[in-house]
């Protein structure tokens, strides 16, 4: 049961003490957040993976990409676990390696690769921590960054300043939404089809992008609509509409805010009692500050439940499982499951992406 689940965990992590952490992201079931060392949105989890140089194992309750990321930023002798290693994340598969690379060819032949009289290349990619490593190595080794949803702004700054255009991956709505925050009108952001030479794009489009969109999205955000945020409107007069910005820009335009799973927690934390959100985001993290919150009316915008499917495959079964591991006993050795290593030869590359990212300010 999951009580006696709780007390596994519980009794594991009291005899592992100081040598294991757990971080949990806020799309995580209460059941394994409630065990979490520290919860957050993915920068702040990334953040959170220097903080404890001192523990062997850092157990990632988060999908594939964050614990990949885990492994790039924790010390070489710290084995990161992810619980299940069946939680993906279907929006960071949408972009692969040998598609980011064929479409980076054609870029570099239509644009060069001299940098003009400011001193700025043609193009700098750009992935959101939603992808594979593979992805982020690509962008170390030439001249891009990675970005989350919460300085997506600041790191397209940071490109802006480097290069003439950015070439955006894997989430169209993000790259969409935040270009367009900053100003850049849309009929400078083509979109990029992979099975099409120049992305089914003409060379004129292309020549006057700013950015450049990959196709991806991601399937829990796609569902949130304009008509259910509508339907809230009327049915809560008064009501705050808060977005993810992975949600479809009209959404995103519909909605009174935007920003990442931290941005929509402090917002709902900082609101007098008696407000009322309707939000546009996984429903374990809007169902957890419903409860969190009574003082507050807080919905999902979504009436059908919309859980992120990969996420919620951790669940604390497969936490007490991997942490009992690590504990060993009874003539058992103790051992590290689900390791999540990044290869050498995409390690490094990945790894100045994402210091870039670490160091740029708003
Ligand atoms: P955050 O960076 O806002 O936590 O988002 C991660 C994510 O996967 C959203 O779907
Ligand atoms: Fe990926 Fe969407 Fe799930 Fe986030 S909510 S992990 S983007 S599938």
């Amino acid at each position: 049961s999951n009580g006696e689940l709780g007390d596994w965990i519980r009794a594991a992590k009291a005899t592992l003490g100081d040598r294991v952490v757990v971080l949990g992201h806020f799309y995580q079931r209460e059941e394994v957040l409630q065990h979490a060392d520290f919860v957050g949105d993915s920068f702040q989890l990334a953040v959170a993976t220097q903080s404890r140089p001192d523990a062997e194992a850092i157990v990632f309750c988060g999908v594939h990409f964050m614990a990949e990321t885990a492994d790039l930023l924790s010390t070489p002798e710290q084995a990161v676990i992810l619980p299940n290693l069946a939680a993906g994340c279907s929006m960071a598969d949408m972009a692969d390696i040998d598609s980011v690379t064929e479409c980076w060819e054609q870029l570099e032949e239509l644009y060069g690769t001299e940098p003009d009289a400011s001193g700025r290349v043609p193009v700098i990619p750009v992935t959101y921590m939603n992808s594979s490593a593979a992805l982020k190595g690509f962008c170390g080794e030439h001249g891009g960054i990675v970005c989350t949803s919460s300085n997506a702004e600041t790191v397209l700054e940071w490109a802006f300043e480097r290069g003439q255009r950015v070439l955006f991956f894997p989430d169209q709505h993000l790259g969409r939404n935040t270009a367009k925050a900053m100003g850049v009108p849309l009929e400078r952001m083509p979109m990029w089809n992979p099975r099409k030479p120049l992305g089914g794009n003409t060379e004129t489009e292309l020549e006057d992008s700013q950015v450049i969109l990959w196709h991806g999205f991601c399937s829990v955000h796609r569902r949130f609509t304009v008509d259910q945020i509508a339907t809230a409107r009327a049915e809560h007069p008064g009501v705050r509409v808060i977005v993810h910005p992975e949600c479809p820009m009209a959404v995103v335009d519909a909605a009174d805010e935007y920003g990442s799973t931290d941005y929509i927690a402090k917002a709902i934390a900082a609101a007098p009692a008696g407000s009322t959100f309707a939000i546009g985001t996984e429903i374990n993290l809007v169902q957890r500050l419903a409860a969190e919150y009574p003082q507050h009316t807080i919905f999902c915008l979504d009436p059908v439940v919309c859980p992120c499917s990969t996420m919620y495959r951790i669940h604390s079964g497969y936490l007490a499982w991997v942490l009992e591991a690590l504990v060993g006993g009874d003539g058992v050795p103790a051992e590290v499951l689900n390791r999540i290593t990044v290869a050498d030869d995409v390690a490094d590359h990945a790894r100045v992406a994402l210091e870039r990212m670490l160091a740029a300010k708003p």
